[in-house]
């Protein structure tokens, strides 16, 4: 089962990705944006916290991760986590690898095609995401997906949007 989006085509990640995604997560590009404060994550931990139902679809209400595809190249990956099933809401992740697949709007497209697959098929009716305020990047092409911040708050210092996109 594959998620066609416009540029992107979204593909469920298996177990035997799981070295693929930690490399992705904690020696590319992409690296400083989702460690920020620069402790990356030994491998058991990086698997301890993304647990083997991202990667096998055991338990679809605990998260899923996917793989983005352009033209049956991987380029990172999205996920959402634990549905929140009081309200139906659920907050999401992303990362590509390389810069020089960024600003080409594969992230928005990756995202804009995750949250309507999880308001059609999940019941989805509040998806948000929280970037660190200063990754402008990462703030726009969300603005671009129909996030909009409704909050900002510090964690561990450090200030961030909270960024809520609803099911009109
Ligand atoms: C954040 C990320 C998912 C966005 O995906 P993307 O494919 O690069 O984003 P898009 O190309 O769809 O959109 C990026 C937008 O930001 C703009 N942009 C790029 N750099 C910018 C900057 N320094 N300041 C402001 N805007 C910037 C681009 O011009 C584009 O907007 P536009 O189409 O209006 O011109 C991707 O860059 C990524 O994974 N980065 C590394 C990891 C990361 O930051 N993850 C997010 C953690 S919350």
């Amino acid at each position: 089962m594959v998620i066609r989006g416009e540029k992107v085509v979204l593909r469920p990640m298996t177990v035997d990705e799981i070295p693929i995604f930690y490399n992705w997560a904690t020696q590319s590009d992409a690296t400083h944006f989702w460690y920020e404060d620069g402790r990356v994550p030994a491998y058991e931990e990086f698997t301890r916290d993304w647990e083997r139902h991202y990667f096998d679809g055991s338990e679809p209400e605990k998260g899923r991760c996917f793989v983005i595809l352009v033209n049956d190249r991987p380029i990172g990956e999205v996920n959402y986590n634990d549905i929140n099933r009081e309200d139906n809401s659920v907050e999401l992740d992303i990362i590509i690898a390389k810069d020089v697949d960024t600003r080409r709007g594969y992230g928005t497209d990756a995202l804009k095609t995750l949250v309507k697959h999880l308001f059609q098929h999940l019941h989805i009716q509040l998806c948000w995401i929280e970037p660190v305020a200063k990754n402008a990047r990462a703030v726009r092409a969300y603005e671009k997906a129909g996030f909009k911040t409704t909050k900002t708050f510090i964690a561990n210092g450090v200030e961030c949007n909270h960024m809520e996109l609803r099911n009109a």
